[in-house]
């Protein structure tokens, strides 16, 4: 079984630094894929509502022979433009949101409520972070944060209310590295949590620079990779629905990338994001 250290949160949560993310697998192989994370040894699971697959993820966390405080589980608000989440009912449209992820997820609370977008050319949230607030002094989730979020929406939270965001969920991977904005996280005690950690399976696996130091190592180059993530400080949330990599990816503790390997890995960066970017990027 993989020893996944734990990260601590500024409100002192501890976080697997190591987690399994579920966007795009559909809700009826949602089960079976967390299942098998959980038997490799995953503890963290990263949902969202907008990914529809709260019920079947829920599905396998009641199935689990595994205490409820050993899980760590995290699910997003899709504060989409179909609800008005900044006006005056933005705070009671976040409770009824959080309501439906909990009773999805079958979950009494949760680990980690996070805002999936900030949609900036939408203005403030306020409200938003009231009901986070109040979800978190009513131990209903244990931690709050944000997703793609930027320095400018981060300093707005922080101008509004004392609660900083536990960690900002952002695109991060080799190709992809946001040095800039880690240095803002580490300044304000926020974690900073990599999605796509492994660049979407797509030529960040193929980059000849990591399969050079992959080769190296004895190991894939999704394993340098999320090596890379844990040494950076980064928390991965990889996604598979192939049991063999789910494996693979979870066997990551057993060897330490030396500092010129780290180099090369940093130097791998192309400045190129898989997603949209979150300051001008809208939903609907
Ligand atoms: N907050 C946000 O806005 C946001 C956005 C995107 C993602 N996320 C979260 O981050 C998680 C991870 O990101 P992601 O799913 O975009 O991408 P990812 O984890 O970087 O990559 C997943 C892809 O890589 C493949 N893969 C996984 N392990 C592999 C391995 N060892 N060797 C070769 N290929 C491998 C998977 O294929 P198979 O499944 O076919 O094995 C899948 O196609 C998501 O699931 C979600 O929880 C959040």
């Amino acid at each position: 079984m993989s020893t996944i250290p734990n990260l601590t949160l500024n409100n002192g949560v501890q976080i697997p630094q190591l987690g399994f993310g579920v966007w795009q697998v559909p809700d009826a192989e949602a089960t079976a894929a967390v299942r098998t994370a959980i038997e490799a040894g995953y503890r963290s699971i990263d949902t969202a509502a907008i990914y529809e697959n709260e019920t079947g993820t829920g599905r396998a966390l009641q199935q689990a022979e595994v205490a409820r405080e050993e899980l760590f589980i995290t699910t997003k608000l899709w504060n989409s433009g179909t609800r008005d989440w900044s006006g005056p009912a933005g705070r009671d449209a976040v409770l009824r949101a959080f309501d439906e992820s909990l009773a999805k997820l079958g979950l009494e609370y949760l680990d980690l409520y996070l805002i999936h977008w900030p949609r900036p050319m939408h203005g403030s949230y306020d409200n938003v972070w009231k009901a986070f607030e109040q979800l978190l002094a009513d131990g209903r989730v244990k931690a709050v944060g944000v997703s793609n979020f930027g320095p400018e929406q981060l300093n707005r939270l922080f101008e509004t209310s004392s609660l900083v965001p536990a960690l900002n969920q952002v695109e991060l991977h080799p190709h992809f590295p946001q040095h800039e904005l880690r240095a803002f996280h580490a300044e304000h005690g926020i974690a900073t949590e990599a999605w796509s950690p492994l660049g979407q399976g797509r030529d960040l696996l193929t980059d000849p620079a990591l399969v050079k130091v992959a080769e190296k190592y004895g190991r894939t180059v999704a394993q340098v990779v999320l090596r890379w993530h844990l040494q950076s400080g980064v928390i991965a949330i990889p996604k598979s629905v192939t049991p063999s990599r789910i494996r693979e990816n979870l066997d990551v503790t057993g060897f330490e990338l030396d500092a010129d390997d780290l180099a090369v890995i940093d130097g791998a960066a192309t400045g190129v994001r898989l997603g949209p970017d979150p300051q001008t990027f809208d939903w609907n």
